[in-house]
């Protein structure tokens, strides 16, 4: 199985180096405007193949991407500090339709993963621009905001990351919400966990580590300029579904064909995922509040593919 990675910057370099040490793929090619950086990622790549489970290596220009079964996009100008996701929409857009355009000259119809921000409107340019069903283009979107969730809750509860069951839904931004009335840790609703667990933790317990969640890309660009590493493994874990046939359940964006009225509109949900890509976009419990904060979420999503379309 051949992916090639557009982008060999620190994101596009993160998620062939975790698919590398997973051995998610077979051959990975590294595509990048800058042709002399994607062929220096490469060959370092390379070198560390004697200590994992070898694979082809390639680095260059759009002809080194022949074949594919899956092409990411990462390739963009990434958030500044304190800026929003949404902003990035005109400068990326633009790059990620280039993207699609030249991959599908070198591959037939591979299945597209998106990971340039914002990644549920260029989720929704990227199938546009392919001419592909929509179960072939997934967007990343909130995969890394769920672990991110994920990890908070079991920092706090002492416990291991993948045994909380809570998942981050809708935009993977500012309007992404939390599907809290049905989350569980073992299959135990969250509310009776905490009940049975008696650490009297304040009320709003949860919503502060959501808004953790929510803003942790922000702290991290404070901190070190942009995040890579996070989402590189959370792309890596979409790769290993895709080119393992797992059947796992991510939260990845793809377009809906409707949702609450509006359609076509691509945003995450907990969906199956497998070789051919979304196999299953599961109907998630809410409640109510949740339902009108996914609303509102999805569309936040397709008022900005309305501006970007005018
Ligand atoms: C982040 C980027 C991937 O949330 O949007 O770190």
């Amino acid at each position: 199985m051949k992916v090639t990675i557009v982008g060999a910057g620190m994101v596009g370099s993160s998620i062939a180096y975790a698919s590398m040490i997973k051995g998610v793929a077979r051959e990975i090619a590294l595509v990048d405007i800058n042709r002399e950086l994607a062929k220096g990622q490469a060959m370092d790549l390379s070198h560390g193949n004697a200590y994992v489970r070898p694979m082809r290596i390639h680095g260059g220009d759009y002809d080194v991407s022949s074949d594919s079964d899956v092409v990411v996009i990462t390739a963009g100008r990434p958030q500044k500090g304190g800026e929003s996701r949404l902003q990035l929409l005109k400068d990326n857009a633009r790059i990620v339709k280039e993207a699609v355009a030249k991959s599908l000259s070198y591959s037939k119809e591979p299945v597209f993963i998106i990971v340039t921000n914002p990644v549920d409107v260029l989720t929704w340019v990227a199938w546009k621009a392919s001419g592909l069903p929509r179960n072939r283009i997934v967007g990343s979107g909130t995969t890394l905001d769920t672990a991110r969730l994920r990890q908070s809750i079991a920092d706090h509860c002492q416990l291991d990351p993948r045994n909380v069951h809570a998942y981050v839904l809708g935009e993977h931004g500012d309007s992404e919400i939390v599907n809290w009335s049905h989350a569980d840790i073992a299959g135990i609703p969250l509310t009776d966990f905490c009940r049975n667990c008696r650490r009297d933790c304040e009320a709003d317990l949860f919503q502060k580590l959501f808004e953790e969640t929510k803003n942790a890309a922000y702290k991290i660009i404070e901190k070190k300029g942009s995040t890579f590493y996070g989402i590189g493994l959370a792309v890596s874990k979409v790769l290993s579904t895709i080119f393992n046939n797992q059947h796992s359940v991510l939260t990845v964006s793809s377009v809906h064909p409707e949702f609450e009225g509006l359609k076509d509109v691509p945003f995450s949900v907990p969906t199956i995922l497998g070789r051919e890509g979304v196999e299953r976009i599961l109907k998630v419990g809410l409640s109510s509040a949740e339902l009108k904060g996914l609303s509102n979420s999805a569309g936040i999503i397709a008022n900005a593919i309305k501006n970007l379309r005018d």
